[in-house]
């Protein structure tokens, strides 16, 4: 009888999802496996909503952003009742193994399948914030900086023209990385993120220097996980009134940032990452993630990616205060 694995993405999404999953079908059918793919992420595995995903199934989807086996946030798989119904459902079909296309709280639910009824279980990274430990690098996150990246260049022209000091809000629940690397490429005055603090006197000196230096706009770039662009602009535009600046302008990036089709550098880590997940289970290894680490792929145990916060490179953050004049 063919072996068979099982596929889902859970959390938010993020460009470079359907490159994995069109990895770990076809290097699954490859190795002659056969593939389920669940969808809904944990929902679709407590309701059993599941499809077979044959190599074809897969076809033309690399270029696409979102997910096409759907993605969900699902409390009730934190319940041990619903966790034991979906590991049933997964035995009944036959399935030997599950692989999560997910960030650290999906590999929390997947990994207690492992542990609780010993059900091999594979991590495959991914979120556009980056800040999955244990893995220098998520999929999705080059697209994200990307995406943030042309929105800045275009916000820019309007500050440029208007003479103004503009603050844009991007992604980052609780992480700095899409701000840190956003601000760098797009030469940000100011880039706030929650790791490394800044506080508001040194924002409002650096905008009052640049000025004097003759530098007639301002771009601030803040990582949600902050605070919002909103309250960042009103509490510039009282400090700086008497600095006839004008009108401090605010744009919140949002979900553009998320989506659409994702950067060759996404599909490509997508592609390898999926490849290699399905290999080393191959091997006979099981309940581990896959993490990219110095140009390289590896393999950690699981639960290396909870509990611990990773931080951009403090270096990175110094060079955007040195470049920034
Ligand atoms: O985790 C990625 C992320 O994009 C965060 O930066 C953001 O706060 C969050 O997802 C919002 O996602 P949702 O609206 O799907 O809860």
């Amino acid at each position: 009888m063919t072996r068979k694995i099982a596929v889902l993405t859970s959390g938010g999404d993020a460009p470079g999802l359907n490159a994995a999953i069109r990895a770990v079908v076809r290097t699954a059918y490859y190795y002659n496996f056969s593939v389920i793919g669940i969808k809904r992420g944990f929902k679709g595995l407590i309701e059993r909503d599941f499809c077979i995903l044959n190599p074809r199934d897969v076809g033309l989807i690399i270029n696409k952003g979102g997910t096409i086996l759907l993605s969900s946030r699902e409390p009730r798989f934190k319940e041990y009742e619903y966790r034991k119904k979906a590991v049933s459902f997964l035995k009944e079909e036959q399935i030997e193994a599950l692989f999560v296309i997910g960030g650290n709280g999906s590999f929390q639910g997947a990994n207690l399948l492992a542990k609780e009824f010993d059900f091999p279980i594979v991590g495959i990274p991914k979120t556009i914030d980056n800040d999955t430990f244990g893995t220098d690098y998520t999929i999705g996150f080059d697209t994200a900086v990307n995406n943030a990246v042309n929105a800045i260049d275009k916000i820019r022209d309007t500050s440029i023209s208007h003479e103004r000091v503009f603050v844009i809000e991007v992604m980052g629940r609780d992480s700095g990385f899409i701000a840190l690397e956003a601000g760098l490429a797009t030469g940000a005055d100011v880039i706030l993120i929650p790791e490394y603090p800044f506080p508001m006197y040194r924002v409002i000196d650096k905008i009052i220097k640049s000025r004097e230096r003759g530098k007639r706009f301002s771009i601030i770039v803040v990582a949600e996980g902050v605070a919002s662009a909103k309250e960042i602009a009103k509490i510039l535009q009282k400090k700086l009134k008497k600095f006839d600046f004008g009108e401090i302008r605010y744009s919140v990036l949002g979900y553009i940032q998320r989506g659409g089709s994702p950067t060759a550098f996404d599909r490509n880590i997508a592609s390898r990452f999926g490849v290699f997940a399905v290999e080393e289970y191959k091997k006979g290894n099981k309940n581990f993630m896959v993490a990219y680490e110095k140009g390289d792929i590896v393999k950690k145990p699981i639960e290396i990616a909870f509990g611990k916060i990773k931080k951009p490179d403090f270096k990175e953050f110094e060079i955007s205060n040195i470049l920034s004049l």
